[in-house]
């Protein structure tokens, strides 16, 4: 498994959710050639949130198609009966969300026992006392700055005090803290600022009309 290595430097990882299902693979290939370092990829189950996304059978078929660290995000409902089937399918790093999950301990424990790295997602409403109980377990926190189901929404700007408190409960724990919801060159530095190594974009690259790299460029850009 490609080693993610924890860098000071902020990483992007573009969500596929916003690009074009028919050519997903093409899609793979661009954004490794852009720069991106992850590659986020949505699955939904039309329970958990209402959208209806892809699973296993599909990340199976792309993982050929790129070299890149695959960041899978469950959102589905009972992820504990599936996680090995994302693993096998090539996923680096599983997340799923506490309010999907009514045993988050043997959840994580049951992600890490697959080689992957293990992620805990909170929704906007969630609050971070969530987290308390499995800080020295995870690898990953996944903070959702919009609420999940779709691309293109907009940014929730209480957010930003969020991660600042997420940072602060993580003290020097090599926890990962990826944020994903309306995030852009708009908002990067300030999300940045706040304490988020890995950002996660779909609409602001997908969407661009100057084509993948500069917008990957400008996420990444140094805070102002
Ligand atoms: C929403 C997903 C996000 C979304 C991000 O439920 O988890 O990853 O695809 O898309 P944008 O960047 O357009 O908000
Ligand atoms: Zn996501």
């Amino acid at each position: 498994m490609p080693d993610i290595l924890y860098s000071a430097a902020p990483l992007v990882a573009p969500s596929i959710l916003s690009a074009d299902f028919a050519h997903l693979a093409d899609a793979l290939v661009e954004l490794e050639s852009a720069g991106a370092d992850w590659i986020h990829v949505d699955v939904m189950d039309g329970h958990f949130v209402p959208n209806l996304t892809l699973g296993p059978p599909v990340i199976e078929c792309l993982r050929n198609a790129s070299n890149l660290p695959f960041d899978v995000h469950l959102m589905i409902e009972r992820p504990e009966l599936s996680i090995a089937d994302y693993r096998a399918a090539g996923a680096d790093s599983i997340t799923v969300h506490t309010e999907a999950c009514t045993h988050l301990n043997r959840v994580i424990h049951q992600i890490k026992e697959t080689g992957a790295r293990a992620g805990v997602s909170l929704n906007p409403a969630t609050p971070i006392s969530a987290l308390e109980e499995v800080l020295d377990i995870v690898d990953l926190i996944l903070v959702m700055s919009v609420n999940p189901g779709f691309g293109g929404q907009s940014f929730i700007e209480s957010s930003l005090d969020k991660i600042a408190r997420i940072k602060q409960m993580i003290g020097t724990r090599p926890i990962f803290i990826e944020v994903d919801g309306g995030i852009s060159p708009k908002n990067a530095a300030q999300v940045r600022q706040a304490g988020a190594q890995v950002l996660v974009s779909g609409s602001a690259v997908f969407h661009a009309k100057t084509g993948f790299k500069p917008v990957i460029d400008a996420l990444r850009q140094p805070c102002g």
